[in-house]
């Protein structure tokens, strides 16, 4: 593999172009907004919870504010169609999302599919309420097309949010199971950036930090939802990840998590972590992987630098495996409640979907369909 080779004639680009504003008064940014139009994408459960009516205190009775409060996870082209159809009768200017990962999915959707209909130029905050998917540093959305039952990634620059608020108060209310999920999410966006074909040093930094933060915040944030601020360094590690991934690309963990929830509704963060063990030692076959894992369990004090890269990717993996039991994570798709005949008669059309999804295309180590087939029977059991 050629990440550790120098390739003449290349040209890297890293770009950050979202300003992080973090901690609990970070909604005052609201109040520099006059006379405007604000459609304000949302979670249904953060609807309901009130948790909207904090943003909506900090915004001037100047402007005219429109919720879209119909989100749900993993969003359908369906909810995009009638988010659309809403932004367009609202003639706001500005976009605010605000949930886990699919109101920021369905916001991106929304605004891509409205800017590229009408011409028009929107202004995009996202409120991330989950500590997962990074998307408020991405470009990327994931939305769910249910009768073909596949999720789409795609990307384009006029959906990275211009600013991310990141407020901790807002994911003191995600249940544990949730926690666990999108924990191992954010890891799995680092681990994957980290040896995907889009890396560069830059987004070695980001991945580096964001499974630092980690190995100190997560179980914390698992046992004790009061512990401001370890949610509050969850937050900021899952906006790194994000901003690893953007440049690097993920990789196959993320190329079939995407099929197994378009086919089985399977949570994303959940996929991801049933697979993440399997990928790693897949991954690893190839040296120069096994070498990359082995320096990130290094510099993240995982493995100790005496250690052989084996030794220090199977410490890796152990400590996977290790922070999954304690989050009482489901380890195979069986013991979280898949459906076996289902997923035997399904299995060869999802190897084949996960190869062609737009993660896989900046895997390290190409599989073959046999090979994800493996990986899946591996994960069935
Ligand atoms: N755009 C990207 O770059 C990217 C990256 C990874 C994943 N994704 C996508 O993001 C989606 C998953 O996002 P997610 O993991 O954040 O979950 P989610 O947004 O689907 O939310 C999961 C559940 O948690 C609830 N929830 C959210 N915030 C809460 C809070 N503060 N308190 C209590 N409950 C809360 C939601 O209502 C929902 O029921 C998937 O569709 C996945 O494919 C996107
Ligand atoms: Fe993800």
């Amino acid at each position: 593999m050629s990440m550790d080779k120098y390739q003449e004639g290349n040209m890297e680009v890293f770009e950050l172009n979202t300003k992080v504003i973090s901690g609990v008064d970070c909604l005052e940014y609201f109040n520099q907004y006059k006379n405007q139009g604000i459609f304000i994408v949302c979670d249904k459960f953060l609807a309901e919870n009130q948790s909207v009516t904090r943003i909506l205190k900090e915004i001037d009775d100047s402007n005219k504010v429109v919720l879209f409060t119909d989100v749900v996870p993993d969003p359908p082209l369906e909810e995009v169609a009638a988010g659309m159809k809403r932004l367009m009768a609202s003639s706001c200017d500005v976009i605010v999302a605000f949930g886990g990962g699919s109101a920021i999915d369905a916001a991106k959707a929304i605004l891509f599919f409205t800017a590229r209909q009408t011409g028009k130029v929107f202004e995009f905050i996202a409120i991330p309420t989950t500590s997962g998917t990074g998307s408020d540093a991405t470009a990327a959305t994931v939305i769910t097309d249910l009768q073909a039952k596949v999720k789409h990634l795609f990307a384009d620059p006029m959906m990275l949010p211009a600013v991310a608020l990141l407020n901790p108060d807002f994911t003191r209310s995600v249940p544990k199971p949730i926690v666990a999920n999108t924990g191992i999410d954010v890891l799995t966006h680092a681990l994957e950036a980290y040896v995907a074909q889009g890396r560069d040093n830059f987004s070695d930094c980001f991945a580096e930090k964001s499974v630092q933060i980690i190995t100190q915040s997560l179980l914390i944030t698992y046992n004790d939802p009061d512990n401001t601020y370890h949610r509050e360094q969850m937050q900021v590690a899952s906006t790194m990840a994000g901003m690893a991934f953007n440049k690097a690309g993920l990789g196959i963990n993320h190329g079939i998590a995407h099929n197994l929830g378009g086919m089985f509704h399977i949570p994303h963060g959940l996929a991801n972590a049933i697979l993440l063990p399997h990928v790693v030692t897949f991954n690893s076959r190839d040296e120069g992987c096994l070498n990359r894992y082995a320096l990130l369990a290094k510099v993240t004090g995982i493995a100790p630098f005496t250690d052989t890269a084996r030794v220090a990717v199977d410490k890796l993996i152990a400590y996977i495996r290790d922070i999954m039991e304690k989050m009482e994570m489901p380890t195979s798709l069986i013991a979280w409640g898949m459906d076996r005949n289902e997923f035997e008669a399904g299995k060869r059309q999802l190897a084949e979907n996960a190869l062609v999804d737009t993660c896989t295309q900046t895997t390290p180590l190409m599989p073959t369909a046999d090979e994800v087939l493996e990986i899946l029977n591996n994960i069935s059991q």
